[in-house]
Formats: C-alpha cells, structure tokens, sequence
C-alpha cells in the first residue's frame, strides 16, 4: 500500500510515552507508527526532525457564533482559527440566535458548519426549561452533547428551574449524552449584581464580587445530586475555582458520572489582572484568586479535572471596552492560544507534554465518546495531528489572530510552542502557518463517530414521566 503521507521521524506524544518515529496516513487514517525504516513508500513526506507529532487538540467548548452574531465571529473563521492553534476538533455551543433547541434549528447549523468548518466540530444541543420535550428530535439530529445553563451569560438563555433540571436530567439519562452545565447559580449573582449596580460599582472587579467562589460550588452541588439520582452523565464546564473540587470529589467518590475541564485563564490570570486588562476579562465564571491556581493545577494533574478546554468566546472590541462593566460583553477568544499557553508551562517544567495530550486530546476523546477514532497517533485512529514546534519563542499580538474578535487578555504575553501544520482527518488545513484553501467545508460532525457507553438512568419509576402516565386498561 501507498501511503499519502509520511511525517518522518518527529517526536510522537502519547500520554504514556513520546519516542522519535514516523507516522503514515493513507485515506484520513494513520496506517503506521514507528520506525522510519519501516514506513510504506508514499506519496508526500514531511521531515518533522526536532518537532512534536501531537494528537490534534479536541477542544470540547467553543461559542462560533454562527447564525446570530457574525460580527464577531462565524463558523469559517473560528475553525480557521482552531486549526491555528493546534485544534482538530471543536464543540459548538448553543447560545446562538436562535439558540439550538430543536430540530429545525439544528439542521440549520449543521449546514452552516458542513459547508465552512476547516475542522471537525459536534453542536450542542440546548436543554432549557422549554426545550426538555425536544431532547429526542434533538438526538434524531445529531448533537454530541446537551448545554444546561444554571446562570445566566452571554445570549441571557433563562436558568431552569431546578424542578425542571430534574426532568430534563430524567430525559436525557436514557439516551446517553453528556449534560455540560454552565455551573453558577442564578438567583445568587442576580441579586448581588443588583445590590453592586445599586451601590454604583460599575469597576471591573465588581463582575467578581457578583459571582464568587460559592455561586460555583452551590451549582456543581446541586447538579451532582440530580445527576445522582437521575444517572444522567454530567460535565462540569470552565472550571473556575478550588473550591468547586469539593463538591466534584465527592460526587465522583460517589461514582457520579461527573467530569470536568478548566480554561488556560483561571490558571494564569488572577484578580490582579482587572486593573490592567478591565472589560476585556469580564468572563462567566469570573477569572478569580491566585490562590486558586495552583489547585487547579493539581487537580488537572491528579485526574479531578479531566481536560482543558477555552470557552473560546469572541465579541467585538467595542463590546469588551466599555466603561460600565455591566455592559460589557463576557468571554474572548482561546481556541487559538490555548496551545501555545500551555506548552509555555510545559517549557517551565510545570508538567509534561504527555500530560498536555491527555488534557487536551486522549480525556475529552474517551469522555465523548470519540476515542479510538480521535484523540490519539495510533493505527486506526483518524489523521487529526498537529505538528508543534516546542521550541519556538513567539509573542501573542491579538492583531494576527484567524479569530474575528481581535482582542484578548493574552496580547503582549511571550510564550513557547508554536503549531506549525495542523491535519483533519490526514489533510492539512493550516500549513507552514497558513490556511490551505481547500481546508474550508473539509471539517465533519463527530456526532457519527460518537460512542458513548451504554446508558445507565436511575429512579426511572419515580421520573416526572412514570408518574404521571395514564394508568393501563
Ligand atoms: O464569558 C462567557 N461568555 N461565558 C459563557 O458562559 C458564555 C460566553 C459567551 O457565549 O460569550
Ligand atoms: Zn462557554
């Protein structure tokens, strides 16, 4: 067999090993891995001498904005950005207008996303108070996951009440699918967001003192019981705080299906970044203390926290600079920096780069779903690589980003580790740091390749639906 391609002799990272081979791809699949001697002839070769052949980043929260807002940022341009930073595929979420709540409405994005994702993506479903009924025709239609927002954020999606988190947890637990949980309570920022702006704090730390460290761990408490009860699967999103790893501990000790991801920011940022940066790091959950960073840390290396995601959340900049903080628009982008960030902390010696590929590939694969597909080099697997240079010394400049939204809180920040080539299923869709032209609709839902275990729902007698069925006869 002819292979298309051979990337020759670079340093293959697993999360067990990294070792000196060549990988060959033959129909979007890696045919071989190891000795370059031992590589089929092929079509193209790439020397990948002193660079790292990673798995491709599955980064499992992303907001592309599209349909709704295109200004700041639609399908094309935040996978052309993914495939920047490494990211082979993305997660989609559904806070878009109009949200994606049901059928119609997801077939609609996945024609959007079909026809200019550069990389794979799964769409999320919304479970909101008034989409709990939607939940099979939203699976008919192939969503990788369920979104539940327990607070409010950016595209103001209404909480459910925690009666009807309950029943949506009881529906979605027989088909499966993961529930991520935007985990902050509602009714606790909500009243301290109006006890601030009635004291006329309009300062950027204000955004803080709405949504403290208990917002979190009352949410992540919270959903881990419904999720006990109802053996529905949960996944904790952005990750803010120590003290949420209580709460997520515990419900694991308990054997929750519960996970969780945190974002570069809550590792690197802190308090004392609001003066400096103001409106720009306004984001749901707040970036918080010092203090918390290295817990989360530990907790990504202990296996508490599965995964690193971005919550890549783009606005225009005049939407991230306005002088009233309670006006200006959460979240900025990630999916491109996230790489580079992290191999920064790998170049200091924080943690390994096997550990990075367990974070950022081989956990949100078998978490999913996706694995033995995705997540990994390994015969079989899909060609989903990127091809680093961990060596490179580079500065963010928010100017050069593939992302529509050119302002982030990383601009300035000098960093090592520098995605050179990035394929999607054995082609490349950005090389030598350039987009290819034919990478535009080569991206694919995942939602096809999902394989999630058998499902394990509890208390079905007692679900709103048993007890409310007519009786027989
Ligand atoms: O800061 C945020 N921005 N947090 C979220 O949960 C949503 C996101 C967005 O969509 O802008
Ligand atoms: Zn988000």
């Amino acid at each position: 067999m002819i292979a298309d391609l051979v990337i020759r002799n670079g340093t293959v990272v697993t999360p067990e090993a990294d070792f000196i081979a060549s990988v060959a791809i033959a129909d979007g699949r890696i045919i071989a891995v190891g000795d370059d001697a031992a590589m089929p002839a092929a079509a193209e070769t790439l020397d990948a001498t002193g660079l790292h052949v990673l798995p491709g980043v599955i980064d499992v929260h992303v907001h592309f904005r599209d349909p709704g807002y295109p200004h700041k940022e639609d399908f094309g341009t935040g996978t052309a950005a993914a495939a920047f930073g490494g990211v082979t595929t993305v997660f989609d979420m559904p806070n878009t207008i109009p949200p994606t709540g049901a059928a119609d409405v997801l077939a609609a994005k996945h024609a959007i996303a079909s026809a200019s994702a550069h990389v794979d993506y799964g769409l999320y479903g919304l479970l909101g108070e008034d989409t709990i009924g939607n939940v099979d025709e939203l699976v008919a239609g192939g969503v990788i996951g369920f979104k539940l927002y327990m607070g409010n954020t950016f595209g103001k999606i209404p909480s459910p009440s925690t009666g009807a988190m309950l029943e949506a947890f009881e529906v979605v637990a027989p088909t499966g699918k993961r529930v991520s949980l935007h985990a902050e309570t509602n009714s606790i920022m909500e009243l301290r967001e109006t006890r601030l702006r009635a004291a006329g704090r309009i300062d950027a730390l204000a955004h803080l003192a709405a949504r403290p460290a208990v917002v979190a761990v009352e949410a992540v408490s919270r959903a881990a019981i419904l999720a006990e009860w109802t053996g529905a699967r949960v996944h904790i999103l952005h990750i803010s705080s120590a003290a949420e790893l209580r709460p997520l501990a515990e419900a694991r000790a308990r054997g929750v299906d519960i996970t969780g991801e945190t974002c570069p920011h809550y590792m690197m940022l802190s308090s004392e970044d609001y003066a400096r940066l103001g409106g720009v790091i306004r984001v749901n959950p707040p970036v918080r203390e010092k203090s918390d960073h290295e817990p989360l840390w530990r907790a990504l290396a202990d296996g508490l926290i599965d995964m690193i995601a971005t919550d890549h959340a783009p606005h225009a900049p005049e939407e991230k600079t306005r002088n009233d903080i309670w006006t200006v628009d959460c979240g900025f982008p990630g999916v491109e920096t996230q790489m580079p960030l992290m191999l920064t902390e790998v170049a200091r010696g924080r943690f390994s780069i096997r550990d990075y590929v367990r974070w950022s590939a081989a956990n949100p694969a078998r978490i999913w779903g996706l694995a033995p597909r995705k997540g990994a080099i390994r015969p079989g697997a899909d060609a989903d690589i990127a091809i680093v240079d961990l060596a490179a010394r580079w500065t963010i400049d928010d100017m050069k980003l593939q992302s529509r939204s050119k302002i982030t809180p990383w601009h300035g920040r000098e960093v090592r580790g520098l995605p050179l080539h990035t394929l999607v299923r054995g082609r490349f869709v950005m090389r030598d740091r350039r987009l290819q032209a034919d990478a535009r609709g080569w991206g694919r839902s995942v939602h096809e390749i999902q394989n999630m275990p058998p499902a394990a729902p509890r208390n079905v007698d007692l679900s709103l639906a048993s007890v409310t069925r007519p009786p027989e006869g």
